[in-house]
């Protein structure tokens, strides 16, 4: 498949080009070759190179800068969302996004289901559900995929900033009131990868599977690089952080299952492979 990405410089693009490169003929832009808030450029590019597929890996991902600088986050996660939903309609070609835990509230306390009802709580997942819902009105062929907690080679993220902080400091406090599902990037491109081969369009959870709190997942990290860290255990309102966090995100990966696709592998024994590799 001709296949265009989106984004291709971060973190989850990175890992959708080792992944897809050697099936397909990738066309890779970034934020300088293809800014997806250009309506223009993006409806233009798209149809000049029609691909068969667009994978959106693009999205302005800093949570907490999404607070202050609301009008960039609803430019990029949702306009940028809606360019793209526009040119895919105009070359009759699906669109698969990336999109996030953080549109709903948190407050449940079982793994949320793609139907269940969406309530963001931070500008961040306010305007990542204005991309999903641009993409609803616009496109039949679609693919939304919400995942959470990215870690991947190639960004900053949460298990890096843990190691890294793990060479000057005996003691750190993580918060432990927030729960969700860590996810390699790797792990998540290769699902995608599986996904663009159907036509089973909608919306999905994909994420590693298992759960934890950021401290636990931090103990976990020091535990498997055996760093002789101690964690102390602080809530969300002690850590103070300019965007709210849901506390519970779980995302029951239930459509994927549905769909016959076996479940992603536990995030501990992804979590160990990306650890091995990093340090
Ligand atoms: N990271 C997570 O924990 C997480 C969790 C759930 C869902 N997601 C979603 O997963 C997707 C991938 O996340 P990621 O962590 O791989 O993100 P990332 O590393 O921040 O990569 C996003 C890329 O988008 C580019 N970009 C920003 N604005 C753009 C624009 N206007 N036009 C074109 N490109 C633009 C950025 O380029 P510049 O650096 O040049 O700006 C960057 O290379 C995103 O949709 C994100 O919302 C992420």
């Amino acid at each position: 498949m001709k296949i265009l990405i989106t984004g291709s410089d971060g973190m989850l693009g990175h890992d959708l080009i080792e992944v897809l490169k050697d099936n397909h003929e990738l066309i890779l832009t970034n934020s300088k070759s293809l800014d997806i808030t250009d309506r223009n450029h993006v409806m233009d590019f798209i149809f000049e190179n029609k691909p068969d597929i667009v994978i959106n890996s693009a999205a302005y991902t800093n949570v907490d800068g999404c607070e202050e600088n609301q009008e960039t986050a609803f430019n990029v996660n949702g306009e940028g969302v809606r360019n793209l939903a526009l040119g895919c309609r105009n070359i009759d070609c699906p669109l698969v996004h990336i999109s996030t835990d953080y549109v709903f509230n948190g407050e449940s306390t079982v793994p949320w289901v793609e139907d269940d009802e969406v309530g963001p709580i931070s500008v961040y997942g306010k305007s990542k559900l204005k991309g999903e819902e641009a993409i609803l009105e616009i496109l039949d062929e679609f693919f939304i995929i919400r995942t959470a907690w990215l870690y991947g080679i190639n960004g900053g993220n949460f298990p890096k900033t843990m190691l890294e902080l793990a060479e000057n400091h005996s003691e750190i406090t993580v918060v432990y009131d927030e729960v969700g599902s860590p996810t390699y990037t790797l792990d998540l491109a290769k699902a995608i990868s599986q996904l663009i081969e159907t036509d089973y369009y909608g919306i999905y959870h994909i994420t590693n599977s298992g759960s934890c709190s950021w401290c636990e997942f931090a103990r976990y990290i020091f535990e498997t690089a055996q760093k002789d860290v101690k964690v102390i255990p602080v809530t969300a309102s002690e850590f103070a952080r300019p965007a709210p966090r849901p506390h519970y995100s779980v995302l029951a990966n239930k459509r994927w299952m549905d769909k016959g696709f076996k479940p992603l592998r536990n995030y501990k024994y992804a979590v160990k492979e990306y650890i091995e590799l990093i340090k």
